[in-house]
C-alpha cells in the first residue's frame, strides 16, 4: 500500500471505514433477510437496521425518519426530486431554477425536463464560487416551482447560502431541493432552519459503501408530492420500489453516525491541513485559489497553475498523489471542468487546475510531500515551457 499515490480525492469517493464495514459484514450472510417479510425473524431484524439508519439520517439532518426515502446514491436522488416535482407540479408551474455549477446529476435532468417543455434557469455564480442572491430574486416567476442549489461544491467546495435561499424559497411557496452529497457528515445540515424541503444523500463521500444514498422528502409544512420514477413493489412508501439493501443501509447509518461524532474535531484537523497546503503552494507565483476561502469545505484546496499545460501537470503528480483535474472528470469528454469556467477562468488555466480532497486518513506528513512535489514540478514545467518558448 505504501507505495502508491497519496490519496487525495476525497470528493471523487472515499475509503469504506473499517468501522463501517464491521457493522455492515453480519448483513451479508447472518442477518440477510428482506426487510419487507414481516412474517418471521430474519424480515424482522433487517427492518431494524433500516429503521436504526433511518433514525440516524433523520437526526442527522432535523428530519423525522419516514422523511428519509433510501437511494441508490445521490444521482438517483437528485433524479427522484428534480423529475419528481416537476411531474407532480407540472399543472401549478412548469419553471425550474438552478445554478450553472452543479453536478451533473442535478443539470442533466433539468436539460432533460427542458425537452419536455418545462422552462429552466440556470443561475450564473460570482468569481468565488457563490450565487448572487439578487439574481436569485429576480429569477423567480409566478410559474416557479422549484429551486436546486448544491450544498457543497464538488470541485470548489463553496458552500452556497442555503439559509438565504430557503427563506426566499419558503416565502415565495416554491420548493428547495439541495443536493448535500459532498456535505453530509462534514458541515452541520439542518432542513428546518434551512427550509430545504428535498435533500440528496449519498454514502460513498462519507466513508460508507458505494451504491447507497437517500432523499429527503418533506411530510410537513409543506407535505411534498414527488411522482415515483420507478414503479414496482411500492417501498419507500410507493416513492421507490426495490427491495432495500440492507448491508449497505447499515453502513451508510454508520459512516453518518462516526461523521457527526468526529465533525468538530476532524473540521479543525482539516482546515489546518488544507492551510498548510495552500501555505505551501501560494509560495509561488501564478497560483490562484479557486472557490471562496473560507466558505467552503474544511478538506478542499482548488488551485488554478499558470504557465503550465493541464495535462502534463497531471501526469507530473500522478506518481505521488491521486488528485484529480481541472477537466471534467465524470465523462469521457476532456472538456474544462464547467464550473472553473464559470468562474471566470481561460479554458486552459481551468484545464491546468487541481482539486486535492483531503480526507480522514491524511496526515501533515503527506500534506507536505505532496506540496513539495507539486512545487517541484510546476517549476519544472514552466523552466521548460520557457526554455521551449525562448527556443522557438
Ligand atoms: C455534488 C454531487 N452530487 C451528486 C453526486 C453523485 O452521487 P452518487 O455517486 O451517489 O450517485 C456526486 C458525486 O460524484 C456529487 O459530488
Amino acid at each position: 500500500m505504501s507505495s502508491r499515490p497519496i490519496y487525495l480525492d476525497c470528493h471523487a469517493t472515499t475509503p469504506v471505514d473499517e468501522r463501517v464495514l464491521a457493522a455492515m459484514l453480519p448483513f451479508f450472510t447472518e442477518h440477510f433477510g428482506n426487510p419487507s417479510s414481516i412474517s418471521h425473524v430474519y424480515g424482522w431484524e433487517a427492518e431494524a437496521a433500516v429503521k436504526q439508519t433511518r433514525e440516524i439520517l433523520a437526526a442527522a439532518i432535523n428530519a423525522t425518519p419516514e422523511e428519509i426515502i433510501f437511494t441508490s446514491g445521490a444521482t438517483e436522488a437528485n433524479n427522484l426530486a428534480i423529475k419528481g416535482v416537476a411531474e407532480a407540479y407540472f399543472q401549478k408551474g412548469q419553471h425550474i431554477i438552478t445554478v450553472v455549477t452543479e453536478h451533473s446529476a442535478v443539470l442533466d435532468p433539468c436539460k432533460y425536463l427542458k425537452t419536455l417543455g418545462f422552462e429552466m434557469t440556470f443561475l450564473s455564480v460570482q468569481k468565488d464560487g457563490l450565487i448572487d442572491l439578487t439574481e436569485l430574486e429576480k429569477a423567480f416567476r409566478p410559474d416557479t416551482i422549484l429551486v436546486s442549489v448544491m450544498a457543497a461544491n464538488n470541485e470548489i467546495g463553496v458552500l452556497q447560502p442555503l439559509a438565504e435561499i430557503g427563506a426566499m424559497c419558503r416565502e415565495r411557496n416554491v420548493l428547495f431541493h439541495s443536493d448535500a452529497a459532498q456535505a453530509i457528515g462534514k458541515i452541520p445540515l439542518d432542513v428546518q432552519a434551512l427550509k430545504i424541503d428535498l435533500m440528496s444523500l449519498t454514502a460513498h463521500k462519507v466513508y460508507g459503501p458505494k451504491g447507497i444514498g437517500a432523499l429527503y422528502v418533506r411530510r410537513r409544512n409543506p407535505r411534498v408530492q414527488l411522482a415515483p420514477q420507478q414503479h414496482g413493489g411500492g417501498h419507500e412508501r410507493g416513492m421507490r420500489s426495490g427491495t432495500l439493501y440492507t448491508p449497505q443501509i447499515v453502513g451508510f447509518g454508520k459512516a453518518v453516525e462516526i461523521a457527526l461524532q468526529e465533525q468538530a474535531t476532524e473540521t479543525e484537523r482539516l482546515t489546518q491541513l488544507r492551510q498548510r497546503l495552500w501555505e505551501q503552494l501560494s509560495q509561488l507565483k501564478g497560483i490562484h485559489l479557486n472557490g471562496h476561502p473560507t466558505q467552503r469545505l474544511p478538506g478542499n484546496l482548488n488551485i488554478s497553475v499558470e504557465g503550465v499545460d493541464g495535462s502534463a501537470l497531471l501526469l507530473g503528480l500522478q506518481s505521488v498523489m491521486a488528485v484529480s483535474s481541472g477537466s471534467a472528470c465524470s465523462s469521457a469528454t476532456t472538456a474544462p471542468s464547467h464550473v472553473l469556467t464559470a468562474l471566470g477562468h481561460s479554458e486552459a488555466l481551468a484545464y491546468a487546475s487541481i482539486r486535492f480532497g483531503i480526507g480522514r486518513f491524511n496526515t501533515a506528513e503527506e500534506i507536505d510531500k505532496v506540496a513539495q512535489h507539486t512545487i517541484a514540478t510546476i517549476q519544472s514545467l514552466r523552466k521548460q515551457g520557457s526554455f521551449a518558448m525562448h527556443n522557438r
